[in-house]
């Protein structure tokens, strides 16, 4: 049996490590966090994070192979194999504030595992870090008087949110990192023989350490790359009537650029896209790549510039004012099947419509204590209801934020018959049918295609 331990209860442990406890029964988990109220949750029938299917695998080894503490400092002295998960966001303070990463949490729990240590360990870093993080790691750690020796490795997740546990049963990869010495070696494969327990070898890529840590950036930075590219389109169909997801299925349709994450959308969130692009930016600068820099953060603006294009076409199109008028938003998650909000497009559209004084009510299946927790600098500006239907009645608009599958299956006509007229939906993720709701008598704005509205001079006048 090995000891297992994972330092950080949030959503990157607390998603994998039931999954590779399910997997491994022999072994011992234990997943440890600072955050009391956190792991009494994840202790409780009402866990912390809402993913599909995991209420299933935690329930199933909980109390079995898996275990979830708070006692850090023992739990680190019996481990074999320590997962590092904490958090690691973008420095808000002095050098390289709002692009570099901030350590201070990794290297707190670097210093924790080796004053607690009494034999020797593998570390495997889990969270996203910039290139060379392991270095300093390796450094904290072996610099040790008590004789103990630490491999490093880099195992960054991929998995997405809301199909996290999916994405972990069945990786398009598991990518291990590790020094190129007898010892990491051997650590490396330690790590691949827990992963081989449910994944092929040929999906267990193993490589060098640097190689590891910068995949991770140069993953979510591509896909990043791939929303606000078609973002970017979407823009001009707006102007040419072309329409951006017939241009999408085109481009798609050819196998070097593929069909994936090439939907148009209010822009993309998340706790890792802005993050590592910002990371990989601050990189770039510091080893005076300033040209591949600016290359990178193009992808981050072109994404700010949709929030606000989006924001600011709602108001033009509603008579260039949205004061004191009710605002529907549909959606507060950054994506569907998630409570997550991080970076969400929603929170930024509702910011921006509160300044320009609109009366915002938001709406969500999971994500509303989230959106309420990141926007309680605004006090009691925003009103939260569950109800859509409530949500809606006698409001000018309605925004489709997040692509929850529920707003498709709502009565629109019954939405319709219960707001101000004329009735205005902005459909942020093109989830809706357009056609039907201008049949119903809504004015609709998609994103990168031509508006469907009877109003003249504010698109195209209704035949
Ligand atoms: C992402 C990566 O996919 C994952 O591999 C990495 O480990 C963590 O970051 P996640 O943030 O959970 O995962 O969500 P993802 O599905 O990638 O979506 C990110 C954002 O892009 C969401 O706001 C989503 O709505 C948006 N998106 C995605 C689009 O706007 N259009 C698309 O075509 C795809
Ligand atoms: P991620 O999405 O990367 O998992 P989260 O913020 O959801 O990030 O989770 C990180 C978790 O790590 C938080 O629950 C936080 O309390 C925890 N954490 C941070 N520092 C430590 C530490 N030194 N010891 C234990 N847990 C920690």
């Amino acid at each position: 049996m090995t000891n297992i331990l994972c330092i950080g209860a949030g959503y990157v442990g607390g998603s994998t490590m039931p999954v590779i406890a399910s997997h491994c029964p022999e072994h011992r988990f234990v997943i440890v966090d600072i955050n009391e109220a956190r792991i009494a949750a994840w202790q409780s029938d009402q866990l912390p994070i809402y993913e599909p299917g995991l209420d299933e695998i935690v329930s199933q080894t909980r109390g079995k192979n898996l275990f979830f503490s708070t006692e850090t400092d023992r739990h680190i002295a019996e481990a074999d194999i320590i997962f590092v998960s904490v958090n690691t966001p973008t420095k808000t303070f002095g050098h390289g504030a709002g692009r570099a990463a901030d350590l201070q949490f990794w290297e707190k729990t670097a210093r924790q595992i080796l004053e607690n240590s009494t034999s020797s360990k593998i570390v495997v870093e889990k969270s996203t870090l910039p290139v060379r993080t392991a270095e300093a790691m390796e450094r904290i750690l072996n610099s040790n008087t008590k004789g103990l020796h630490f491999d490093v490795l880099s195992n960054p997740e991929f998995l997405a949110e809301g199909t996290a546990i999916r994405d972990m049963q069945n990786p398009d990869r598991v990518l291990i990192g590790g020094r190129e010495t007898g010892s990491g070696r051997k650590a490396v494969e330690r790590l691949v023989e827990l992963y081989a327990h449910w994944v092929p070898r040929d999906r267990i890529i193993t490589t060098n350490l640097w190689s590891s840590e910068l995949s991770k950036l140069v993953a979510n930075a591509f896909l990043a790359q791939r929303i606000s590219s078609i973002n970017s389109i979407s823009a001009i169909c707006e102007k040419t009537e072309a329409d951006v997801s017939e241009v999408a299925n085109a481009i798609g349709r050819d196998e070097r650029i593929g069909r994936y994450f090439l939907r148009a959308s209010v822009g993309f969130g998340g706790s890792c896209f802005r993050k590592d692009i910002l990371n990989l930016v601050y990189l770039c600068e510091h080893y005076g790549l300033p040209e591949v820099a600016r290359y990178w953060e193009q992808v981050v603006l072109m994404n700010e510039y949709q929030e606000a294009r989006f924001a600011a076409n709602m108001v033009a199109s509603m008579f260039n004012t949205v004061a004191g008028k009710r605002i529907a938003l549909f959606g507060a998650a950054f994506k569907a099947h998630t409570s997550d909000t991080r970076e969400s497009p929603a929170l930024a559209v509702c910011r921006t419509l509160l300044e320009e004084k609109a009366d915002i009510v938001m709406t969500d299946p999971y994500a509303l204590d989230n959106a309420c927790q990141d926007l309680q600098d605004l006090g009691n500006q925003i009103t939260y209801e569950p109800d859509p239907y409530a949500a809606a009645r006698n409001a000018h608009a309605i925004a489709i934020l997040t692509e929850w599958p529920q707003y498709t299956q709502l009565d629109y006509e019954r939405i319709y018959q219960s707001m101000v007229k004329p009735a205005f939906v902005f459909d942020g993720r093109n989830l809706l049918d357009h056609k039907k709701l201008y049949e119903l008598g809504f004015n609709v704005y998609p994103i990168g295609k031509p508006a469907l509205t009877r109003l003249v001079n504010h698109g195209i006048e209704a035949a």
